[in-house]
């Protein structure tokens, strides 16, 4: 058996405008997703997945993606984490030259499915690490990063930016423009993330932002404004101590430009009224700036505190149904047995 986990991502700045070619700043945190996986003597897949829904299910078939039953899978968000997972098995049955290869998987994830912090993503990145291992043909990290990337842009017909799947196989801090991911060095910054419960829908709300921007030159001005935000933010992340505690100064400076980041999202019509209520409780009970993180439309805000007063005051947020304090993840996918 071998297990490999990799970690969600939160978004310090830059989600949406990164499609259009500007640079965005995802910062991976301490969620993980774990994915097992055994080989099997045929080639068929059993994939098993307690944590992805209350009940768990689990489903086998044999063949490639696309071949699997049509079995009862609890929920659409539990039905497209098996595309991701589908996915995976492709590309590490093609990384490791095994076209019939055949797995027993198990998937667990603490992330929220499909709620801006990179769920499917880390499962890829996961999966396909833990696969390749198993049939003795790991991979190294950017190749594994350019293959999850691959997955991800499959199973959402060609909308994917190389933001999660990089930041998720790397860990750390990541700058994406275009098709270039770097680590960056970052100071440990006090992130909480509060989570309304639901989740947007990447595709329409990229569309969405993508008509908008067709239509209104101050649109792509918006989208443009983000990328120079971006770039500001960047500056001051790399003139700061990377893993010591950011002075006061500096969380001041880059909470202004989260909030900035945020009205820019909202003006692009991609918040949500639970995701500004979070921003705003966030905001009153002292953080230093918050936004809401990944597609928008539902799902999670991240705040910069260091005080327990944020995740207090989200917990009491009406619309908020968890807030938990995101520790930076430095380390990226790993083996855990
Ligand atoms: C979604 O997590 C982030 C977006 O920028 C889309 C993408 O980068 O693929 C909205």
């Amino acid at each position: 058996m071998t297990v490999c986990e990799a970690p969600g991502k939160v978004y310090l700045f830059g989600e949406h405008a990164v499609v259009y070619g500007e640079p965005a700043v995802p910062a991976a945190i301490e969620r993980r997703a774990t994915v097992s996986v055994e080989p099997r003597d045929d080639d068929h897949v059993r994939v098993e997945a307690e944590d992805l829904s209350l009940d768990g299910f689990t489903v086998e078939y044999s063949g490639g993606t696309g071949d699997r039953p049509d079995v009862d899978v609890p929920t659409p968000l539990v039905e497209a984490a098996m595309g991701y997972v589908d996915a995976a098995v492709e590309q590490a049955r093609d990384a490791a030259d095994a076209p019939d290869a055949g797995f027993d998987i198990a998937v667990e994830s603490d992330i929220p499915l499909g709620a801006g912090l990179g769920s499917s993503a880390a499962v890829v990145v996961a999966g396909i690490d833990a696969a390749t291992r198993a049939l003795g043909e790991p991979l190294d990290r950017r190749e594994l990063a350019e293959r999850a990337y691959r997955a991800e842009y499959e199973v959402q017909d060609g909308q994917a930016s190389r933001a999660d799947t990089f930041c998720s196989a790397t860990g750390g801090a990541v700058r994406v423009e275009g098709d270039d991911c770097e680590p960056i060095e970052a100071p440990n910054l006090p992130l909480v993330v509060g989570f309304d419960g639901g989740a947007g829908d990447t595709g329409e709300l990229v569309a969405g932002v993508g008509a908008l921007r067709e239509e209104y030159g101050f649109a792509a001005d918006a989208v443009e404004s983000i990328g120079d935000l971006v770039r500001t933010g960047e500056a001051l992340l790399a003139d700061a101590a990377p893993g010591e505690e950011p002075p006061a100064a500096l969380l001041a400076e880059l909470g202004e430009l989260m909030d900035f980041n945020h009205g820019l999202l909202s003006a692009l019509g991609v918040s949500a009224r639970s995701l500004d209520a979070m921003v705003w409780a966030a905001r009153d009970a002292g953080a230093h700036g918050a936004k809401l993180t990944g597609a928008g439309g539902g799902g999670c805000i991240v705040a910069l505190d260091a005080s327990d007063a944020t995740e207090t005051a989200l917990s009491f947020t009406q619309g908020c149904e968890e807030a938990f304090r995101a520790e930076l993840a430095t380390e990226g996918v790993r083996v855990v047995e």
